[in-house]
């Protein structure tokens, strides 16, 4: 008889867009799947909180390992954009991005990293953006967050390398989520998603799947030598 475990992943912003895909792909792979979002969702295992609001984490990864076992997988989806020219832009908002954006990680490793130490397997895989490689004008604020996400990870992957966990990060770049038709919607993309199609190299917007797709590579055991990388999937738009 097999005894292999199914092991438990955690999404934030699971509600919608990339982090939703990641939960679907990571449910249809055979993982335990549980999210997390300011947002309900009518998924089973679906978690309210604030990725900012460490006591609530710390309460709901309890009870996700209490129903689904310990946590040994973490996607950090969760993410706010901003759009403001930098002379203009408040040090509230400036805050409020950077809180979510890469204190919401922070938050989330920490919550999730005893089960893993414990379990000397573990993987996490950080969504930054595209936008940390070629900078973005009116989003210092958001770059800012996704460049230090980057850093954080890097950092994170050689100090957790010799505990069997790995740590990997995926910047999209442009996928055809609520975010970035908002963005569109507010004319702040500089053109239609239709012209940036046409300035991609492979010609087509990104979809939420491309991106479930690399976190499901990166969490899968044979990715076990990968770690402290950046993995673009942005279709060519950053090489
Ligand atoms: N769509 C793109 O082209 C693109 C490009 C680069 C990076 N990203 C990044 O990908 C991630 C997912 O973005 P998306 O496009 O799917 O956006 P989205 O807006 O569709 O989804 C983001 C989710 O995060 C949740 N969220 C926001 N703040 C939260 C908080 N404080 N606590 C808990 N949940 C919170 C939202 O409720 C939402 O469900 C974000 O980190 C975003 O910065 C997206």
């Amino acid at each position: 008889m097999s005894t292999q475990i199914t092991r438990t992943a955690v999404v934030t912003g699971g509600s919608s867009g990339i982090g939703r895909a990641v939960a679907e792909r990571l449910r249809a792979d055979g993982y335990n799947v549980a999210t997390i979002d300011l947002t309900p969702s009518d998924e089973k295992y679906s978690y309210t909180a604030n990725v900012t609001d460490r006591a609530r984490l710390d309460e709901v990864l309890a009870e996700i390992r209490t129903e689904l076992g310990p946590v040994t997988i973490l996607v950090n989806a969760a993410g706010l954009d901003g759009f403001q020219r930098f002379t203009k832009l408040s040090f509230d908002d400036w805050k409020r991005v950077l809180d979510v954006n890469l204190d919401g990680v922070f938050h989330c490793c920490q919550a999730a990293l005893p089960d893993m130490l414990e379990a000397g397997w573990g993987r996490i895989v950080n969504i930054s953006s595209s936008s940390a490689h070629s900078g973005q004008p009116f989003m210092t604020h958001y770059v800012a967050s996704k460049s230090a996400v980057n850093g954080l990870t890097k950092s994170l992957a050689l100090e957790l390398g010799p505990e069997g966990i790995t740590v990997n990060a995926v910047p999209p770049g442009f996928i055809d989520t609520p975010m970035l038709r908002t963005a569109e919607g507010k004319r702040l993309l500089g053109g239609t998603v239709e012209d940036h199609i046409a300035k991609t190299p492979v010609r087509r917007v990104g979809r939420p799947e491309d991106i479930a797709a690399a976190c499901a590579f990166l969490i899968s055991e044979e990715a076990g030598y990968i770690t402290g990388q950046i993995l673009g999937v942005n279709g060519g738009r950053n090489t």
